[in-house]
């Protein structure tokens, strides 16, 4: 079964819960198997050993936080070879700038990785704490169930 890794940063607790869900749906379809990280504890290197990865990150000032393109960097070291990519993002008002920022930063620096499917934006209410939007949670599902067919 392929292997997936999700990897993201969270302030509040947002964007961890859009990772859980992913996973959840992923994991719902048998069709892969699927591990959740927080980027501080995990090592780029790690990426290795799976066949795709999903990151996610909160929008802070209209783009990713410095530790998700830091990851994102440090991987353009590492002879990533032919591994499915997705991308999600937490934002509160700004839309897809996070998810279109990610999304840049893999087609142009990290051929190896292969965008499968558009990357996910989801909102929170409020200008920073959330709660997400109703019906948030339930897309990242779908989002995770249609990864998990295209890898
Ligand atoms: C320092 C900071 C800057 C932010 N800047 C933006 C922004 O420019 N646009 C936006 O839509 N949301 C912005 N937000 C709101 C975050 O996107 C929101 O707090 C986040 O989605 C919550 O995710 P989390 O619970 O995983 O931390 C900002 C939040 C913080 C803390």
């Amino acid at each position: 079964m392929p292997k997936v890794l999700i990897v993201y940063w969270s302030k509040y607790g947002n964007t961890k819960q859009v990772a859980e869900a992913i996973a959840k749906g992923i994991n719902e379809t048998k069709k892969a198997e699927v591990v959740v990280k927080n980027v501080k504890d995990t090592k780029p290197e790690e990426v290795l050993n799976y066949d795709a990865l999903i990151i996610g990150s909160p929008n802070h000032g209209g783009g990713p936080v410095g530790e998700i393109k830091n990851f994102l960097k440090k991987l353009e070291k590492i002879n990533l070879k032919e591994k499915s990519a997705a991308v999600f993002d937490t934002h509160a008002r700004d839309d897809i700038k996070t998810v279109q920022k990610m999304e840049k930063q893999i087609r142009e620096k990290l051929p190896g990785l292969k965008l499968v499917a558009p990357g996910l934006a989801a909102q929170v209410k409020g200008l920073l704490k959330g709660p997400l939007v109703e019906g948030e949670l339930a897309k990242a599902e779908e989002f995770g169930k249609n990864i998990s067919q295209k890898i």
